[in-house]
């Protein structure tokens, strides 16, 4: 190697923001309920509807359960007899039980159920209710699915009558698993109602009640992440907003609107996601600022603007709604920054947060897809945040794609408009990182800051994450102009997987970060002050794209190229190889069968030889020739 890279230690480069680095939170993947949320029980209010996903019914992830003879019957019910007006639906328990018997539910959890720690300390508490003269007595077990395996000594708790109570008691883990049942279960008769039946583990992230799953907040703070955006994404600015009910004031499947989401967890109603599933909003804005401040990092709120981004293509033309979303964000503000002498500061403070969380900047809108429409709104969301709070940085986007007719379109906005903040938006293969590590050199540089908030090339593999930190450095010696990136997504759980790549993996009691997560680290925890200029002098060996018929024996055994991608004559994308094991497997591309390729072949996986072989016919598995475009990075 013949290259030489100068270092001109007395120049001076652009300063770098020490929070120039963040994360992207997102409600993606159940990464809040069943994931960064500590709550253990799934569906605890019964809130789970076919409305929010066509699988739900308020039963879902619960099933009924009787010892010793008992009997009864369940329904999820909604009607005056509810808990209160946000929390609609609770459990309508019918005891028939005959001397000892005890009747009652089990909850399964998340993922294979739920996890237990030998020693560790877990509250339980519900809401309940009971028609039966002299209360009725409520025995809660952890234990395997057939209960022959208990976790805990039971909990012994007696509902006393007709009025709704909380009811709290704690267990000690006996014994660890990752598949433990919470039954709940009462003996008598009559009727009893359960709601908000919770289970959360005593040693959350920091210890704070209502809190976060450890082992997930504490590989996020080990980023040492600037900033923590939230709640996403999609899930902001989607929804159905024109299912607004003024008279009502409660709707599903509407914006993520944060008012929703502080409070008492047993007052947030419970909304439809755009991802397709329930949230219980237990992890709420106020946890989000919390999480926030507990890790060093700036909050970065993100409200919905009227317009459904993320390919919707819709407006909402009605302005009393945009005059209330604008109150909203005001109102948000208020909450994060405001004195407690004010209506929002007043109730942080009675949350447990006297001192403001120090919001100095926000997103309006998502990755929108209308930039005049978005504008439009933009720009009254931003005049008045302007007026009220001068020093609040309003950031806008630039679409969802990173160049094209509508990303050229929104710049020219948010230049005429004198946005001073723009977030772009974009996922691309590795080979576009590496070849586009020059794209802020020549930004406007008295135009719009950049936040690259949501970035990722398509796959965990190490040659991403390789491709990703090329590009950071291309981020870095720009940050007069790019002043904040947050890769994307943070989080998912391995059983409920809407998006991939992902930063860091989960399922119910482990997590793990990808290769994307220790370049992340690499950059985050190691952030300069100022760039140094440098350049370099040598054989520039710049990634080349390569297309053309190569022998499969060649290209196995050579392991020359990355990012393979095989597709038929057609272009349709067949399968890729990343050469991880060195050996050269072949990993199928998600949702594409048994593949037809050129002449009728066929290619298909056989995992035990850790090999993809192809045959035409009848024909033997053998190599064959296929049409592959590849990224070459070496020889
Ligand atoms: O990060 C996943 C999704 O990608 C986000 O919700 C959205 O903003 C983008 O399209």
């Amino acid at each position: 190697l013949d290259y030489t890279i100068n270092v001109d230690a007395t120049g001076t480069g652009p300063a770098i923001d020490p929070a120039m680095y963040g994360v992207f939170f997102e409600d993606i993947n159940r990464a809040a309920d069943g994931g960064l949320y500590g709550e253990l029980v799934q569906n605890r209010s019964f809130e789970y509807l076919p409305v929010d996903n066509g699988s739900y019914t308020g039963l879902t992830s619960w099933s009924p359960v009787s010892s010793s003879g008992g009997s009864g019957s369940i329904a999820t019910v909604s009607d005056d007899a509810r808990l209160n007006e946000r929390n609609r639906t609770y459990l309508k328990v019918t005891l028939t039980n005959a001397g000892p018997g005890t009747y009652g539910v089990l909850n399964s959890g998340y993922n294979t159920g739920i996890a237990l720690e030998a020693g560790k300390a877990y509250d339980f508490s519900v809401w309940a209710r009971t028609d039966a003269a002299g209360g009725t007595p409520l025995t809660v077990t952890l234990h395997n699915q057939d209960g022959t395996t208990r976790y805990a000594a039971p909990v012994q708790l007696s509902v006393q009558d007709g009025a709704w109570r909380r009811y709290t008691g704690t267990f000690v883990a006996t014994g660890t698993t990752d598949a433990a049942r919470l039954a709940v279960e009462a003996g008598g008769d009559g009727t009893l109602r359960l709601d908000m039946v919770s289970l959360f583990p005593r040693d959350t992230f920091k210890g704070r009640p209502n809190g976060l799953r450890k082992d997930l907040a504490e590989k996020i703070a080990a980023l040492r992440p600037g900033f923590v955006r939230f709640p996403g994404g999609c899930i902001v600015n989607t929804g159905s907003m024109y299912g607004y009910d003024a008279a009502s004031g409660y709707q599903r499947a509407r914006a993520y609107q944060w008012k929703d989401t502080i409070g008492p967890v047993e007052e947030r109603a419970t909304n439809a996601n755009f991802w397709g599933y329930n949230q219980s909003y237990g992890l709420g804005y106020y946890e989000y600022f919390q999480f926030a401040e507990d890790i060093g990092a700036k909050p970065v709120p993100v409200v919905p603007a009227l317009v459904t981004g993320c390919g919707q293509n819709r407006a909402v033309d009605d302005d009393a709604l945009l005059q209330r979303h604008i109150q909203d964000t005001l109102d948000l503000i208020e909450f994060a920054n405001g004195p407690v002498t004010s209506t929002w500061g007043a109730k942080r403070a009675a949350m447990g947060h006297s001192a403001p969380f120090g919001l100095d900047r926000i997103e309006v809108g998502n990755e929108e897809n209308l930039p005049d429409a978005f504008m439009a709104r933009f720009v009254g969301f931003r005049d008045a945040i302007k007026a009220a709070y001068p020093k609040v940085t309003v950031i806008s986007n630039s679409g969802p794609d990173d160049a094209g007719t509508t990303f050229d379109r929104a710049w020219e906005l948010n230049r005429a408009n004198g946005v001073e903040m723009v977030d772009e938006h974009y996922y691309n293969d590795p080979s576009w990182f590496l070849q586009n590590n020059k794209r802020y050199d020549s930004y406007d540089r008295s135009g719009a800051k950049v936040w690259v908030g949501e970035y990722a090339s398509w796959d965990n593999k190490l040659s991403n994450a390789l491709a990703e930190g090329a590009y950071m450095t291309g981020l870095e010696r720009n940050a007069d102009v790019v002043t904040m990136a947050s890769y994307a997504p943070l989080l998912a759980n391995i059983d409920y997987v809407q998006w991939r790549p992902d930063l860091i993996w989960f399922d119910n009691d482990q997590s793990w970060g990808s290769a994307n997560y220790e370049v992340q680290k690499l950059f985050m925890t190691n952030v300069g002050d100022q760039v140094v200029p440098s350049s370099f002098t040598g054989a520039v060996k710049t990634a080349q794209p390569v297309t053309g018929a190569i022998g499969l024996s060649t290209w196995r055994t050579a392991a020359k190229y990355d990012d393979v991608l095989v597709t038929s004559s057609d272009g349709t994308p067949l399968f890729s190889d990343d050469f991880s094991n060195g050996a050269g497997r072949w990993t199928p591309i998600a949702g594409r069968g048994t593949w037809t390729v050129q002449d009728g072949a066929y290619v298909q996986s056989d995992t035990a030889a850790e090999n993809t072989m192809v045959k035409a016919g009848d024909e033997s598995w053998r190599d064959y020739d296929l049409s592959v475009k590849a990224t070459k990075i070496s020889g």
